[in-house]
């Protein structure tokens, strides 16, 4: 009996010891295009070509975007060896042709199934399959899989794509695992070591209210993030035709502060000059993609407008200002207290500069002071004040352990001091992501107006 008990032992810390993520992956987050939001199943080996060749020829592969995912529907049954069948009136020359037209583009090939029994629309699921499934799709040469959740019944989430995770791994080929589980069982919780992003709601729909609820769902999850580990607020809607283009370009800079993957998921071949000028902001991109892998955290929320900030390497940030409210609003946003404020989700880390605990938001006026043509964004009143206070001493007094996150301080100081370096506008050039301009700052605060739906996005930018 003992024998045999260690037997087991050892048989469960050899598979436990094999039991991992390709972990060398997505160390920012992905960016590609997916069939999904625009095609649905009206996927062929065409327009999965024709994909790859406007994502070089539209500039968006030298962007940054470099996976080509085809989503729902490329299958139709298993054979007789259980093997997954292409269909194959749409993809007539079988999907390692389709991979290896990809590849030759300088680009990577992404598949989709689910950890059911089926797929979302009924076509045969990985369940039961899936140390098969992972070798055809090493043989096909996928780079990228994306596992759904139809088709799962009773089946337990975690162990379900942490069997997928094994699959892949066993395959032996480097692919970057997308758990798609509509965030039903907190995957946040337990999927950084499962797969490289994970998404955390169900399904966006391209229209305003859609998205912007999406977002908020991401308040919260900031600290899960961070590379190789991804929230994942599902697929971008921008250029479908749902929403305007200041919405879009709201969505897209949300996306980009979220350190969301870019997936986009519009017709790449017939996009307007508009559509393009937000897809390929590289400012914009740059800080989705920054190596800190920080997503953004709400700093300050009232409501209808809302200030996030996401910290960056080399001690920079991103500073987003939300108009959510379907009016135009004056701002009067103060940029010297802008520059003191931090994110924080991890790696954040000690006391800003220029801040002293109590003294009311940064960015926003004093209690009882007021603002000028601004409805709907006030200062507190005055009985929120010690709310207010006390959440602005929390955010500033982090502990000293923490204090070796990275974009918090400058180089060690002697004795094993820490110095900061202080975050102001003397340090700190502005730059405007959207209009591609720094700001040219006579005070310190200024009336910014901002369109209903839309953002104003800052760069703080070491001098
Ligand atoms: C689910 C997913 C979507 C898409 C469809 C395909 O709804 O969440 O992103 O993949 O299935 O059927």
């Amino acid at each position: 009996m003992k024998k045999y008990l260690l037997i087991l032992v050892a048989v469960l810390f050899t598979l436990g010891a094999r039991a991992q993520k390709f972990d060398q992956l997505a160390k920012t987050p992905p960016m590609g295009w997916n069939s999904w939001n625009k095609f649905h199943c009206d996927v062929s080996e065409s327009l999965i070509m024709q994909a790859a060749d406007a994502l070089v020829s539209t500039g968006m592969k030298e962007a940054g975007y470099e996976y080509i995912v085809i989503d729902d529907c490329w299958q139709v049954s298993r054979d007789e060896n259980g093997e997954i069948v292409v269909d194959k009136e749409r993809f007539p020359h079988g999907m390692k042709y389709v991979a290896d037209y990809v590849h030759s583009k300088g680009l990577k090939f992404g598949i989709y199934s689910s950890a059911g029994t089926v797929t979302c629309q009924r076509r045969p699921g990985g369940f039961g399959h899936e140390y098969q499934d992972a070798r055809t799709y090493a043989r096909y040469g996928v780079d990228y899989l994306k596992y759904d959740w139809c088709g799962s019944t009773t089946q337990d989430a975690r162990s379900s794509y942490t069997n997928m995770m094994n699959a892949l791994y066993a395959a032996g080929r480097p692919i970057v695992f997308s758990i798609c589980e509509w965030g039903t069982s907190k995957p946040w919780e337990w999927a950084g070591n499962v797969g490289h992003l994970w998404r955390t709601t169900g399904d966006i729909s391209d229209n305003w209210n859609s998205m912007i609820d999406i977002f908020a769902r991401q308040k919260d999850l900031a600290r899960y993030a961070g590379p190789g580990k991804w929230n994942d607020p599902d697929m971008l809607e921008v250029g479908n035709g749902g929403m305007t283009t200041e919405e879009y370009r709201t969505h897209f800079s949300l996306w980009c502060m979220l350190a969301s993957p870019l997936m986009a998921g519009n017709d790449l071949q017939n996009m307007t000059p508009e559509i393009k000028s937000i897809l390929l902001n590289k400012e914009m991109i740059a800080i989705d993609q920054d190596s800190l892998g920080q997503q953004a955290t709400c700093y300050r929320d009232n409501g209808d407008y809302q200030i996030w900030v996401k910290s960056l390497s080399n001690n920079e940030k991103a500073v987003c200002l939300l108009n959510k409210s379907d009016e135009k609003k004056s701002i009067l946003v103060d940029f010297s207290l802008l520059a003191s404020i931090r994110s924080r989700g991890r790696g954040f880390g000690g006391p800003p500069a220029g801040v002293t605990p109590g003294a009311g938001m940064p960015g926003m006026p004093q209690a009882g002071q007021g603002m000028p043509g601004m409805p709907g964004a006030q200062g507190p009143a005055a009985g929120q004040r010690p709310q207010v206070a006390a959440n602005a001493q929390r955010a500033q007094g982090a502990p000293a352990a923490r204090q070796g996150m990275p974009g918090a301080m400058g180089p060690g100081g002697a004795g094993g001091q820490r110095v900061f370096t202080p975050l102001t506008l003397e340090n700190f050039k502005v730059r405007d992501v959207w209009e591609h301009k720094d700001l040219v700052l006579k005070e310190t605060s200024m009336y910014v107006e901002m369109l209903p739906h839309s953002v104003k996005l800052y760069r703080f930018v070491r001098k």
